[in-house]
């Protein structure tokens, strides 16, 4: 069983890649994961004939996302909606389908009270769109995320971690 694991953040210090980091950890035995560092390197999204010869980056994205039992997505808030960043590297799966059916989880972190919830609800209607099969148990909404993973990227609510060990457990049956 293994995990694709995208961070809507590309900040160093990242509270999102943090809890991704964390999933990891508390993935049930037998579980590997990969946390995609490359969201930087995918060039704009632009619709043309890249089926057959699509840039590296973007042939590397889309190999990693085919060859994943489970995809887990963790994305801050910005203005309401997700990061453009991650919105490019979505638009990059939307005609080549390599999330169609695919067992996916939506996370969303803030630290506002909302938990990004605008955020989660602008990825959930895209992947909606290209059909991956989402799984309701295992998304969250992550409120006050800033008093809860410290500056070392540790989650020190115990309360999140139990949230985030059911979460990777139930993406982890659905795919099963
Ligand atoms: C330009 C900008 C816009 C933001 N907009 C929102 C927002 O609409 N809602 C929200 O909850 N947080 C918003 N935030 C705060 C982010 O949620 C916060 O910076 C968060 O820690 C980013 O996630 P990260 O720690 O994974 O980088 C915004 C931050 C920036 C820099």
């Amino acid at each position: 069983m293994h995990i694709f694991a995208i961070s809507g953040s590309i900040r160093p210090g990242s509270s999102n890649t943090a809890l991704l980091h964390a999933a990891t950890t508390l993935a049930p035995p037998g579980t590997t994961a990969t946390i995609y560092q490359s969201l930087t390197e995918l060039p704009y999204f632009m619709p043309g004939n890249y089926e057959e010869s699509a840039p590296a980056a973007v042939a590397n994205f889309r190999q990693q996302i085919r060859a994943a039992d489970a995809i887990l997505i963790c994305t801050p808030e910005y203005v309401f909606s997700m990061p453009g960043v991650l919105k490019n590297a979505l638009e990059w799966l939307v005609a080549s389908g390599e999330l169609y059916h695919k067992p996916t989880a939506i996370w969303s972190a803030s630290p506002s009270a909302t938990g990004g919830d605008q955020a989660y609800s602008s990825v959930e209607r895209m992947l909606t769109v290209m059909e991956a099969r989402l799984v309701p148990t295992a998304a969250l909404q992550i409120s006050h995320v800033s008093a809860r993973v410290n500056k070392q990227g540790e989650v020190t609510d115990d309360s999140l971690r139990q949230e985030l060990r059911q979460a990777v457990a139930a993406l982890v049956a659905a795919a099963t």
